[in-house]
């Protein structure tokens, strides 16, 4: 359910929203949570399909929208987004870094390019759209929202890299809340839960192990993108300002049980693939 149903209509009108990842999935969700509340919405990834995709179905909501191409890994690329999307939408007043990449894979096995490569995306691709959109977020006195996630703060079994990136992120976060609060920019963490119908459960839990997860969960239910886009639009509101420097943790009690049962199921996949 998106969050007009809860929020007035106009909450975000003339303010501009900037999604890194914001091609699919939860970071989509997000986007269009914002679009629904009247924001402008700039979006960026590295596939050029999914930008289309994705823009049409913003525009849908009468929002404009900048699509752009850039790897987060590419300084030079986010900053020339940023810049395109700044003359297009006006300076961003949110920024949300949800540009991401994971897979399953034993420490054992992993290479140092398989862990650069996703401390590169998550963390430094974080850094990198963090620092380009300081001049934009200073003028707005804007908010910066890192999409997270429990592998933050909880070992997750084969998922050194993700948890090295995300706990890296979490600290960044801080970091900036810390330092950029004088010029009236906040900055917040969310961690999903389970999402349902993202490529990041397709990749992390088996479907035919849904039921197990669900009567796991506290809430009895997966996570949907709205879930996180309303939570993205309390943390970015004037509801949420005094609120910086946090983890927002979305996830429907989850991580209440520690991560026993993805442990489980992520070694039964990886065996899987194997057989
Ligand atoms: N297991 C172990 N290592 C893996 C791997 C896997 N499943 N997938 C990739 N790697 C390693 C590669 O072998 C390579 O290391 P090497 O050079 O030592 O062989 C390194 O990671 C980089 O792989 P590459 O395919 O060149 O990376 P990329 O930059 O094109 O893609 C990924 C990044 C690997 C994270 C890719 O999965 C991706 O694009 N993901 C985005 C979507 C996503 O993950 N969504 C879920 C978010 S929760
Ligand atoms: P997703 O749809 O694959 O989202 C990741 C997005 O990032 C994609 O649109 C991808 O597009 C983009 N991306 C990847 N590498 C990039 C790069 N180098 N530069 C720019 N864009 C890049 O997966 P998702 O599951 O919705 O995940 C979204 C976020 O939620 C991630 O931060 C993830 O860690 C977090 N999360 C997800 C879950 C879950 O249940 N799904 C749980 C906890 C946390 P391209 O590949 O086209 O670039």
């Amino acid at each position: 359910m998106l969050v007009t149903q809860y929020f007035p209509r106009d909450l975000f009108k003339g303010k501009t929203v900037f999604v890194t990842g914001g091609g699919s999935g939860i970071n989509l969700g997000v986007a269009k949570n914002f679009a629904a509340l009247g924001a402008n919405i700039a979006i960026c990834g590295r596939t050029q399909d999914k930008l289309d995709a994705s823009a049409a179905d913003l525009r849908a909501f009468g929002t404009e929208v900048c699509s752009v191409r850039a790897d987060v890994r590419d300084s030079d690329a986010l900053e020339a987004a940023f810049e395109k999307a700044n003359a297009e939408l006006g300076p961003m007043d949110v920024l949300v870094c949800g540009a991401a990449g994971n897979f399953l894979a034993p420490a054992e096995k992993l290479s140092a390019n398989g862990f650069k490569t996703v401390v590169d995306i998550d963390l430094l691709g974080s850094f990198n759209a963090t620092r380009n959109a300081f001049e934009q977020l200073k003028e707005t006195r804007g908010t910066i929202l890192y999409i997270s996630a429990g592998m933050a703060y909880m070992p997750h079994a084969f998922q050194v890299h993700v948890g090295a990136a995300k706990a890296g992120i979490d600290m960044m976060m801080k970091n900036i809340a810390l330092e950029w609060g004088r010029f009236g920019i906040r900055a917040n963490s969310i961690v999903p839960g389970p999402i349902e119908g993202t490529e990041g459960l397709k990749r992390l839990s088996d479907p035919a192990e849904k039921a197990k997860l669900i009567n796991a969960i506290p809430l009895r239910r997966t996570g949907t993108v709205d879930d996180i886009g309303q939570a993205a639009a309390f943390l970015a509101s004037p509801l949420a300002s005094y609120i910086t420097g946090c983890v927002v943790v979305c996830d429907g009690g989850q991580n209440l049980l520690g991560s026993a049962l993805f442990n489980l199921g992520a070694e039964q996949m990886l065996h899987a693939r194997q057989e």
